[in-house]
Formats: C-alpha cells, sequence, structure tokens
C-alpha cells in the first residue's frame, strides 16, 4: 500500500486498529491527517477550490468567435436574441439586457423618476450596488433590518421606516431565495411605492409559483462571472410596464431615440434625437454571445446546485457549530450561494480565523456580505450605529459562504465537507483537542 492509499483508508475510517506499535507510521499520518492544515496538518485538497467558477463550453466560444468576425460586435442582433430568449424564460413584457445588474438597478430607478429628496428602502445585507445606485440618482437608502434566519429584508419592520419621502421599497432576494413578496407588495400598494427587486442572486427563482423577474415593476439579474449564467459583465432589466421599459431603454442609450444597430443597418434611419440625458449601458453582441448559451443550461445549472446544497444541509446536520441558512416553504430557490452562519458559541475560533482555516485546506470561502451599515461609508455620511441594525451586525460576524457552483463535481463537495467537518471538530470548544494556537484573524 502506498503513502496515498494508506491516507484514502485513514480518512474514510477503513483502516485497522493502530494500537499495535507495527502501526506507528499510521498512526502518526493519523494525527497529520486530522490537524488543521493552518496549525501544520495536511490540507484536504492538493489543489485550491475557489468559491465560484462559470462554466463556459466550446458552444459558447464558438459564438463568440462568430460574432468577432460578424462585422458587428456591439448591441446588435445577438444582444436582441438574447433579451428574447430571456423574455421567453421569465415571461417577463420586457427584457433590456444592459451592461451589469448595477446598471439595470440605476436605470430602473432613473426610469422611476427617483431622485433628490426621496427616499427607497432597501436591506444592508448586500452588495454595494443596491444602495450605491440609489445615492447615485441623488436619493437616500433607508436601511431597514434583515431576518436572522434568510438575511431577507425583515418585512414586518417596512412599515415603520416608511416616510412621506418614500418612494420605494428595493429588496434583494439573498443567496437566491425570494423575499416575502406578498407582504413587502402588499406594504407597498397600501402606501404608494414601487418594488423594484434585486434578483442578482435569483434567476430562476420562483415565488408562489410565479418566476422571479415577472412580479414586481422592475426586476434586475445580473451575468457577472459569479453568478447562476454569466456574460462576463452583465444585467437584465425586467418589467411588464410598457412605459418603464420604453423609458429605460432611452435612458440606457443616453437618451437617444435609436440604438446603434438601428443607425448603421442598411434600413436604418439616418438621424436620431437626443430627447433626455442618460447613461450608456448598453451590452454588446460579444457579451450576448455567452448568454444565448448559458441561459438553455440554466435549469440544469440550478439543478445540480440543488444537489449540492442537498448533500452540504445532510453532511452538516449534525454540526450545531454549522446552521445553512433557512429556507421558506412556497418558493423555488435558485441557490447561487451556499451560506452558512457559525455558531461562534460552538467554536474557539472566530468567522475570519474559520475561513483562514478553510484556506489552508485549499477551499475558498466569501462573505456575502457584511453589513453596508458598518461600512465607513454609511457611518460617516448617515451617521449610522452598528446597533441600529442588530440583526444585520449580528450575522455579519456570523456569515461565511462555501463553494457552490455546477462546475464542481461531487467529489469537490465531498472535500469541502470534510474540510469543515475537520476545522469544526477540530476548534470545537466542546473538543479535546481545541487547539490554543489559532490563526492571527486576517485584515477585512
Ligand atoms: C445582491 C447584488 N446586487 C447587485 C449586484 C451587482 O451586480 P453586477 O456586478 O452585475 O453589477 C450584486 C453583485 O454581486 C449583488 O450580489
Amino acid at each position: 500500500m502506498g503513502i496515498e492509499e494508506v491516507a484514502e483508508a485513514i480518512r474514510h475510517d477503513q483502516f485497522p486498529e493502530l494500537e499495535d506499535s507495527r502501526y506507528d507510521t499510521s498512526r502518526r499520518l493519523r494525527e497529520v491527517l486530522n490537524s488543521p492544515a493552518v496549525s501544520g496538518g495536511e490540507p484536504i485538497r492538493r489543489s485550491f477550490l475557489p468559491l465560484a467558477a462559470a462554466w463556459i463550453e466550446k458552444a459558447e466560444e464558438d459564438e463568440v468567435l462568430d460574432t468577432l468576425r460578424s462585422g458587428w460586435i456591439t448591441t446588435g442582433p445577438k444582444t436582441m436574441r438574447f433579451e428574447a430568449l430571456c423574455q421567453e424564460y421569465l415571461g417577463s413584457k420586457h427584457a433590456i439586457a444592459v451592461n451589469s445588474c448595477t446598471a439595470a438597478l440605476q436605470l430602473a430607478l432613473a426610469a422611476c423618476d427617483i431622485g433628490p429628496g426621496d427616499e427607497v428602502i432597501t436591506t444592508p445585507i448586500s452588495w454595494p450596488a443596491t444602495s450605491n445606485v440609489v445615492i447615485n440618482q441623488g436619493a437616500k437608502p433607508v436601511f431597514v433590518d434583515v431576518e436572522p434566519d434568510t438575511l431577507n429584508l425583515d418585512a414586518s419592520k417596512i412599515e415603520a421606516a416608511i416616510t412621506p419621502r418614500t418612494k420605494a421599497i428595493l429588496p434583494v432576494h439573498m443567496a437566491g431565495q425570494p423575499c416575502d413578496l406578498d407582504r413587502i407588495r402588499g406594504i407597498a400598494r397600501r402606501h404608494q411605492l414601487i418594488v423594484i427587486e434585486d434578483a442578482a442572486h435569483a434567476i430562476g427563482a420562483e415565488y408562489h409559483g410565479r418566476r422571479i423577474g415577472t412580479i414586481s415593476e422592475a426586476t434586475a439579474f445580473s451575468f457577472y462571472p459569479t453568478k447562476n449564467i454569466t456574460t462576463i459583465e452583465g444585467g437584465l432589466l425586467t418589467t411588464d410596464n410598457d412605459d418603464l421599459a420604453e423609458r429605460a431603454r432611452l435612458l440606457g442609450n443616453q437618451g437617444i431615440s435609436r440604438d446603434a444597430w438601428k443607425r448603421y443597418a442598411k434600413d436604418g434611419s439616418l438621424h436620431w434625437q437626443l430627447l433626455s440625458s442618460g447613461f450608456k449601458m448598453n451590452m454588446t453582441d460579444v457579451q450576448a454571445s455567452l448568454g444565448l448559451h448559458q441561459l438553455p443550461r440554466l435549469e440544469e445549472f440550478n439543478r445540480i446546485r440543488e444537489e449540492y446544497v442537498r448533500m452540504y444541509n445532510e453532511a452538516f446536520s449534525d454540526l450545531p457549530a454549522i446552521q445553512p441558512l433557512a429556507q421558506r416553504s412556497g418558493i423555488r430557490h435558485a441557490h447561487h450561494l451556499f451560506i452558512v452562519l457559525l455558531q461562534l458559541d460552538q467554536l474557539t475560533i472566530d468567522r475570519d480565523q474559520f475561513m483562514m482555516a478553510l484556506k489552508a485546506e485549499n477551499i475558498g470561502t466569501g462573505t456575502h456580505f457584511v453589513s453596508m451599515h458598518l461600512q465607513p461609508f454609511y457611518r460617516k455620511e448617515f451617521g449610522i450605529q452598528p446597533q441600529d441594525f442588530p440583526v444585520a451586525r449580528q450575522v455579519s460576524e456570523q456569515l461565511v459562504s462555501l463553494p457552490l457552483y455546477p462546475k464542481m463535481t461531487v467529489s469537490d463537495v465531498q472535500d469541502v465537507v470534510q474540510a469543515v467537518r475537520k476545522v469544526v471538530t477540530a476548534y470545537s470548544v466542546k473538543s479535546k483537542a481545541a487547539r490554543r494556537e489559532v490563526p492571527e484573524t486576517v485584515a477585512a
């Protein structure tokens, strides 16, 4: 038996009793394998497993090449085809492809005339884009705390934050799990507010049988490389409102009456008119080339994500230190992220040390998200204090995302499970082996 086979047998508990002194080497090997790599043990993997990775195949490569050789590389026929595909898949009346989800959110706010003096209620547990776009419109983001078990906006706290200046609610479907849209939309209706959904994580998700992207006034999706499908950078704005769609198309194209394809095509018109100030947010045909082959694979991608989440949930069910987010009934989850809340009272290390320990095992992790209200900008600009949003503050210290993407193999998932179990066991408050020499906390 070679050393690798012995290690494999020990990892899977298939080795005979090691008390016999003839097995000293094996006993030492078991110690090394069970020790966290961060304190000198053998890492679970030899190669690094990133937190996320896109799955690009030959069809995408060929389509990009075809576009590059076609003579038309910016917004044109392929973007139009991609929009039609999105429209058909999502079931929305309009689907506007843009260069990011940030752009889609910005356009939605601008098309709804949200500007100086207005307030938009949103969540502090998100990527900066969600609240940045509100500020970029000259309006004010007003945070409402999140639910402790889903990290979604806590609908029960929204009404207390509404003022005469409130114009919209901007919820985020965290990790791909739809928010409580019935409740949020009910509040919006009573107070005549617009709902703009940040569905960066939620393509393919459903709420009570309705696909996300067809429910509120506007919805924004992301096609960034880590997302459920990718166009490298890219985003999509959906709406059923004709006026909103027309205005969004205009504003996303410098306020110009016709886009470039329509101007330069043989049958295009000679002139255009500037009808408004605006932004430049168009998706290119090179980006759309990827989308044309990614979207048809989304259902399969999401099915694999769901299967891996099931494996994680099962594998961690006996670890009190690892608490995955809750899943509500009546929804279809897009499983963009697998976030766990570390139960820090069960561990001798903090969240950052946990991430460092997994990194030493060659497992990538992430934090989605440390609350915006703890960021220097919000503290300085709006005088927000950490204790103003107690749930967001607490989960910000507990949350960790583990690798989850369809390109991972089942064996990669098993490596993550083994690494988490090893680290949790080594640094459990109950473990006799709890180490004193814990890794240094990394600077954020
Ligand atoms: C919740 C959320 N909203 C918006 C965005 C912005 O997406 P994009 O990078 O496509 O602009 C992200 C990006 O990660 C996100 O996680």
